[in-house]
């Protein structure tokens, strides 16, 4: 009998110790949920539409969290009461309430939960953009991002500028497959889809840069595919449009950037690359008129520095595998020359 009874704690512990390392499990992840630091903060938002879809995030996870500390504080319960019998000495059955439970827990619970979550995602759907919006067009191509101001005349590829407080209406196109617009911090993804026309509401709260990731796998680089939303005070941002509406300054004859300049014509670049007020012209990869302002090489493959733009511009399959820029055999004055053009272009 003694024997029995031990067996029973036995396994109603060993039943209890398999129960808490979940309910640990959770308690750790909440802990640790706000102190998590990384490229994106998808729960600590600063942007309208991001906002809502991280309070959604937080009202499942709460609540998901209590109906399992619920159904374990049943459960343990149910393993610890003590058995009660009849007075005839048969075990007693739990009759009260049965149906009360099932309905409570099984339906009006849910239909509860169900029609909160609706309406939170339904008010947090993206709305319109505000009439003073900025008007921005994105074409996702692999594997960059293209980014037109149709507005302001300006072209630039894998940094888009917003200021701060105000509407951004971003027009989502695609040149080639589907890929995925998604700045975590700011809002929801959308898909870039071939022949169609998407639209999204961007409204940055901070200034600050936001790191954004295609999202919908659209070849080798897919990965690679980043690019920055940089939200600036509202007059930095006038500042940053006037620099960029118009060409860099051309580069001093004589020295080694006009060089550079004259190279960019002879070889391929030009073909493929727009530099204004120059006759390059090409539409292939991205715009390069302030090529010197942007901060990484490759929509976020690696920085902008010398080093590695003299690796890219040897032969960028070395740094992107798979990206569209083919090897281009040079000198290594040219590359040099090329090199100091580059940095040119503020
Ligand atoms: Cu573009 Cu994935």
């Amino acid at each position: 009998m003694a024997a029995r009874m031990a067996q029973g704690d036995r396994g109603r512990f060993s039943a209890l110790r398999s129960a808490t390392a979940p309910l640990v499990a959770v308690a750790v992840a909440i802990a640790v949920a706000p102190a998590c630091s990384g490229n994106h903060h998808i729960l600590s938002p600063e942007g309208k539409q991001a906002k809502s879809i991280a309070l959604i995030a937080w009202f499942m996870f709460i609540s998901a969290g209590a109906v399992t500390l619920l159904v374990f504080a049943a459960l343990l319960h149910g393993m610890f009461r003590r058995h009660r019998t009849t007075r005839r000495g048969e075990p007693r059955r739990f009759v009260v309430g049965e149906q009360t439970w099932i309905i409570a827990g099984g339906v009006a619970l849910p239909l509860v939960f169900i029609g909160i979550l609706t309406a939170m995602s339904l008010h947090g759907l993206p709305s319109e953009a505000k009439p003073d919006a900025v008007a921005i067009t994105v074409v996702g191509h692999q594997y960059w991002w293209e980014v037109q101001y149709p507005g302001l005349g300006v072209t630039t590829a894998e940094e888009i500028h917003v200021p701060v407080g105000r509407d951004v209406d971003v027009t989502l196109l695609s040149d080639d497959v589907i890929h995925s617009f998604w700045v975590p911090d700011l809002a929801g993804k959308i898909d870039m889809i071939p022949g169609q026309t998407n639209h999204l509401t961007l409204h940055a709260d901070k200034a600050g840069t936001y790191r954004g990731q295609c999202a919908e796998f659209c070849g080798l680089q897919h990965a690679n595919m980043i690019f920055f939303v940089v939200a600036d005070e509202p007059s930095t941002f006038d500042a940053w449009v006037r620099s960029e509406s118009g060409a860099a300054p051309a580069p001093a004859p004589g020295t080694p950037a006009a060089d550079g300049a004259i190279a960019f014509q002879e070889l391929p670049c030009a073909s493929c690359h727009t530099i204004k007020g120059t006759a390059a012209n090409g539409t292939a990869g991205p715009d390069l008129t302030h090529f010197a302002n942007r901060s990484t090489i490759g929509a976020g493959t690696v920085p902008n520095t010398p080093g590695y733009l003299g690796g890219w511009i040897a032969d960028a399959q070395s740094t992107k595998p798979g990206s569209l820029m083919p090897p281009i055999p040079m000198r290594p004055d040219q590359l040099n020359a090329l090199l100091a053009y580059l940095g040119t272009l503020k």
